[in-house]
């Protein structure tokens, strides 16, 4: 039962952290003046629908000033802070994403605790030979590129959404305690899952759930991730009422990119596990080294390899995932034996007996697994009713969503709420410097619809060109696609250096630069092209002018 013993160290730890939470509340309440005397600020009634890490961080966003909504948050599971192997993966909070954190002193200091804020770039990796006789060699940074900026934290999804629901439970803690009336309140519910919205005639939003419960409020924010029940609502053409107004831009544009339909499966290894050197001696793997463990299968159907992302803490669990095809021989072993059996054969170098034990072989023929998403977005992402009074905002996987291979997903949620909140203030998107008060609720959710809009067009078109062979796909297809992808990042990297940065490098190296938004990192890349177009038909006009 390792598994078992496993899962209970983490509800060890993450209590040991709820401990040391209450009692920083009570250490600051008790110093902290009473405010109550002032005038109270005037609050309004918002709903956010998923507790996933995009619907807490706006659970914050809104309660606070100048926004001091009330917020009541519902989300459909009673465990999404907990530990699922299936959701088992490394959010990477860069500085895209961390524009948002850097408002909310609470959610940097826990990041800066639980998360792992690699010393150099974005970490460092060691790749492992199938064949046991090889070496392995010494890790090594992750990327040779140059970014300007370097702050990122990886911290594991659940880790995440924890502690983001420690700082919504903290800020209503200090709240009461000390009386304060300069900000909305934050209720969390679970078990609670959403299952249509209606406008009324008083133009209030009633949202009803499976079990009957309804809440009304005149704000109302879908963050319940890829397959949104908010954004159904307000695609449904049926429905005659101003919530489906603009139906037809709640419909989902899918695109599919090679890394589109993968499925994935992750297999428990113990921390800190060791790996057999070719000098009869095993070396242990530190936690905060990525492995990739490639296995001595060349064929398409049985070629993969397993990768494990970084993590802080020495005493978790390492997910070793596998990304492939639906067609691969590993996702038709149906027993923890027959998968035992074909691993071992298939990663000669790994001591399996003592990694992993019976149960977790047996987890992993059983699990599901998940699979990769088309790369869409909505192209609607707010509808007001007439009067202006009230809205629905989308965001995050709600308004777009993508496989992780440009590890934006978190990041790009976390840039909408920061969107949603300056458009409320007033202030200009992009920048964040003051422009004019909007009128209404409305005024302001259209604001941020034309922001959106064009910025996840930017973004879904990234998702398909960046980075999107990075799992090996073992089909003829990929190898081939990774090939001329390969070969079109070098070109651009090698046009950069040699034209002193005056030609833009590839777009996966300039989606690391945060204060250019999707739409200039897409344009610049654009213009490389259209470089490399006619530099290529220049060059061709010259050979056969030379030939002739
Ligand atoms: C396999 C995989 C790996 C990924 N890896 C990365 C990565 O490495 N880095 C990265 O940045 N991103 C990654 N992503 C993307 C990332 O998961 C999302 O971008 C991110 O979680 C979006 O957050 P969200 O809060 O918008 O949505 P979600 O995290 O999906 O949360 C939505 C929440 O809404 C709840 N909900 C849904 N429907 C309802 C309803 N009707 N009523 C009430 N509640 C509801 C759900 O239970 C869930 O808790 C990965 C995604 C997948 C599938
Ligand atoms: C918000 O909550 C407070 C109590 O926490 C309450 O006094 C106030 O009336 C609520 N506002 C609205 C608009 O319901
Ligand atoms: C593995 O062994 C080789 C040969 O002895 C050595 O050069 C290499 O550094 C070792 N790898 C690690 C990660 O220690």
């Amino acid at each position: 039962m390792r598994v078992l013993k496993r899962t209970s160290l983490f509800l060890v730890v993450s209590s040991q952290f709820q401990g040391l939470n209450a009692l920083a509340v009570v250490v600051e309440s008790s110093s902290i003046p009473d405010i109550s005397t002032s005038t109270p600020v005037r609050t309004k009634e918002a709903i956010v629908v998923g507790g996933g890490p995009v619907g807490l961080a706006t659970a914050l966003t809104l309660s606070n000033q100048p926004h001091c909504y009330n917020v009541t948050l519902l989300e459909k599971s009673e465990q999404v802070a907990f530990y699922d192997p299936s959701r088992a993966y490394q959010y990477n909070v860069n500085v895209r994403g961390l524009q948002w954190v850097d408002q909310f002193p609470c959610v940097l200091e826990k990041l800066q605790i639980r998360g792992l804020a690699p010393k150099e770039r974005m970490g460092r990796i060691c790749y492992v030979p199938a064949d046991p006789s090889e070496p392995i060699p010494p890790v090594k940074s992750i990327t040779e590129v140059k970014i300007r900026e370097n702050r990122n934290f990886w911290v594991p999804r659940h880790f995440m959404v924890q502690l983001l629901g420690e700082c919504c439970r903290e800020q209503e803690v200090d709240r009461l305690s000390r009386g304060d009336n300069q900000k909305g309140s934050i209720r969390l519910l679970y078990d609670k899952e959403v299952d249509s919205v209606e406008a009324d005639s008083t133009d209030m939003l009633t949202v009803r759930c499976v079990d009957g419960s309804t809440y009304t409020a005149s704000l109302l924010v879908g963050a319940d991730g890829v397959d949104s029940q908010v954004r159904s609502a307000l695609a449904d053409s049926q429905k005659g009422t101003w919530l489906q107004s603009k139906a037809k831009k709640f419909q989902v544009r899918k695109y599919r990119s090679p890394s589109t339909g993968l499925r994935m499966k992750s297999l428990q290894f113990p921390p800190n596990f060791r790996l057999a050197n070719t000098t009869g001696e095993t070396i242990a793997t530190a936690p905060e080294t990525m492995y990739v463990l490639r296995s001595v299968n060349k064929g398409r159907r049985n070629y993969f390899s397993l990768g494990l992302l970084p993590v802080k803490d020495s005493t978790l669990v390492r997910a070793a995932n596998i990304n492939t095809r639906w067609d691969h021989e590993v996702w038709g072993l149906e027993t923890g034996q027959a998968v035992k059996e074909f691993f071992a054969k298939s990663f000669p170098r790994i001591a399996w007996d003592d990694l992993v034990d019976k149960a977790e072989w047996e987890r992993f023929a059983k699990a599901s697994g998940t699979t990769y998403p088309f790369c869409q977005f909505s192209p609607g992402s707010s509808v007001a009713s007439p009067s202006g009074d009230t809205g629905v905002v989308l965001v995050g996987d709600a308004c777009h969503a993508f496989p992780p291979d440009i590890g934006q997903g978190i990041n790009a949620g976390l840039n909408d709420v920061l969107a949603l909140d300056r458009a409320l203030r007033g202030q200009d998107i992009t920048t964040g410097k003051d422009t004019v008060q909007p009128e209404s609720l409305s005024a302001a959710l259209s604001i941020y619809e034309e922001n959106r809009g064009p910025e996840h067009k930017a973004l879904i078109r990234l998702a398909k060109v960046g980075a999107p062979y990075q799992y090996r796909q073992p089909w003829l297809r990929d190898r081939l696609g990774r090939f001329f992808w390969t070969c079109n990042v070098v070109v651009r990297m090698i046009l950069n250096k040699f034209s002193g940065g005056f030609i833009p490098p590839p777009v996966i190296v300039l989606m690391q630069q945060p204060e250019l938004t999707f739409r200039q990192v897409m344009r610049r890349g654009a213009v490389t092209a259209r470089l490399l177009k006619v530099g290529i038909i220049t060059l061709i006009f010259f050979l056969s002018r030379r030939r002739l």
